[in-house]
């Protein structure tokens, strides 16, 4: 049999600037990035503005890291999500970022992540149970794996809210992200925003809507007598800033909610599909996944109680992140001069992080475009910098483990009762929009076990 190779994109041939790439890059934001840059650490242009491509470690550490003030999120990320979210944690900057973030902190420690657990397991049963009614045929598992991971996200953020619409919210924030998704070169480059894109579409009613439906959920989790775990929004509410004790108002509240939803339930969500597509493709890595699980596991569902013994498992987790990043590419845009990789970069810049193109490097990895989840079961020979499915630095995501908790306990819940096997000639086509999507859906042969 042919050995598998993961699909990937066709990277461009002639870096960024020329016109073809430019067409390309309608479709998919990825293919921007030239095939070079998993071959060399920084690849520079100018196309208006001019712009840099890091994958260099040291250069990586030195933006997220050590010269982070130099370095704010692009105008482009906040631009298509300051509408939903507001000026929360994911989008402050300064001091405004500083207080939240603090605020927010106790909300992810490990022990009430842990706590979140149950949320979890239950969510994976319901998907087991929806799956089973489809078994002996394929089945589309973004579009499970999308469902699954929403009915976690609106369980931890809005656990005791009646008659909270939570469908409606689903698909509001859906249409959203994709009508906001659709991320045009202009707006990578940094081109200002009263220029007209062609996909603007979700109008301010929408908007609306969504906020009132998050602000009566909100209002009736207030109401209502808590139920068992402390959720996302018991834990926010109680924090406050450490220096001044102000604690967030009900608009902070509620946009930081909807921040965790919007940055935390697709991603999830990607991860998943993306590792059930691999896996499909790979017998033995499902199998030994199998037996891992089933050693640790025996006949009880799976919680945070199992999560250190499920090392395989995590590992195909941290693979699938590495292949497939679903935020595959981050903007920052350099506020003074800086010297990155031996070269001057200049107040104004557009200074691009391709993690996909970092997470294939030929610099950095060995076979880098293969499915090899083993080379996890060591982290500690990840040199740092080279692997940023999270970021890193300051502003690393701050639900990484609330995700990845997430992601194994969903992930070896299934394998625990489905095989799954690819489904010839329906490869799903990795596409970015706004996060890394399998267009085409995953659709996986599914047979119970
Ligand atoms: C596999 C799933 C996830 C991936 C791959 C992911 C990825 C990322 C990345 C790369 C960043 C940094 C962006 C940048 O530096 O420009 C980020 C930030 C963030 N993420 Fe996640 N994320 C995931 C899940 C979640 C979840 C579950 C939540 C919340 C419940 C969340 C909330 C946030 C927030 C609030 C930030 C902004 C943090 C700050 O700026 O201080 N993410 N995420």
């Amino acid at each position: 049999m042919d050995r598998f190779v993961p699909v990937k994109i066709a990277l461009g041939q002639k870096p960024l600037g020329i016109w073809g790439s430019l067409q390309a890059a309608r479709n998919n934001v990825l293919s921007l990035i030239p095939e070079i840059a998993t071959r060399q650490p920084i690849v520079s242009g100018k196309v208006g503005v001019r712009w840099h491509m890091v994958m260099d470690p040291t250069a990586l550490r030195r933006i997220l890291r050590d010269n982070l003030q130099n370095y704010p999120k692009s105008t482009v990320t906040k631009e298509l999500l300051r509408p939903a979210i507001g000026e929360s944690l994911f989008i402050a900057e300064g001091a405004h970022w500083k207080w939240q973030r603090q605020a927010a902190a106790p909300v992810f420690t490990h022990r009430n992540i842990s706590n979140l657990a149950p949320i979890m397991t239950r969510a994976a049963a319901a998907a087991t149970e929806r799956i089973a009614q489809h078994t002996g045929r394929a089945v589309d598992l973004y579009s499970e794996m999308m469902d699954t991971t929403f009915d976690v996200i609106s369980d931890v953020t809005f656990s005791n809210s009646d008659g909270f619409d939570r469908k409606e919210l689903f698909k509001m924030i859906d249409t959203y992200i994709d009508s906001t998704a659709k991320v045009s070169i202009l707006d990578i480059l940094g081109a200002p925003s009263w220029v007209p894109r062609p996909s603007r579409a979700m109008i301010g009613s929408d908007i609306r809507r969504i906020k009132s439906i998050a602000d009566r959920a909100i209002a009736s989790h207030k109401a209502n007598k808590h139920g068992e775990a402390a959720d996302l929004l018991d834990l926010l509410e109680a924090g406050e800033d450490p220096d001044t004790k102000r604690r967030m108002t009900r608009q902070e509240l509620r946009d930081n909610l909807l921040a965790f939803i919007v940055a935390g339930h697709e991603t999830t969500a990607l991860t998943l599909s993306w590792a059930l597509y691999l896996l499909s493709h790979d017998k033995d890595a499902q199998n030994r996944a199998r037996d891992e699980i089933n050693a640790a596991t025996g006949d009880r569902p799976i919680g945070a109680e199992h999560l250190d013994k499920l090392p395989f498992v995590r590992a195909v987790i941290d693979e699938a992140l590495r292949l497939y990043p679903p935020a595959a590419f981050v903007s920052r845009t350099a506020l003074g001069p800086d010297r990155l990789c031996d070269r001057d970069v200049t107040a104004g810049d557009t200074v691009m992080l391709p993690f996909y193109a970092l997470h294939r490097s030929h610099l950095y990895w060995n076979d880098p475009d293969n499915f090899r989840p083993q080379r996890f079961m060591k982290p500690n020979k990840i040199e740092r910098f080279t692997y940023l499915p999270f970021g890193d630095g300051p502003r690393i995501c701050i639900g990484a483990s609330f995700a990845l908790q997430e992601a194994v306990i969903i992930l070896a819940t299934l394998l625990k009762r489905f095989a799954f096997t690819a489904v010839a000639g329906k490869n799903p086509e990795p596409v970015m929009i706004l996060t890394l999507r399998p267009k085409g859906g995953v659709w996986v042969h599914v047979d119970k076990i």
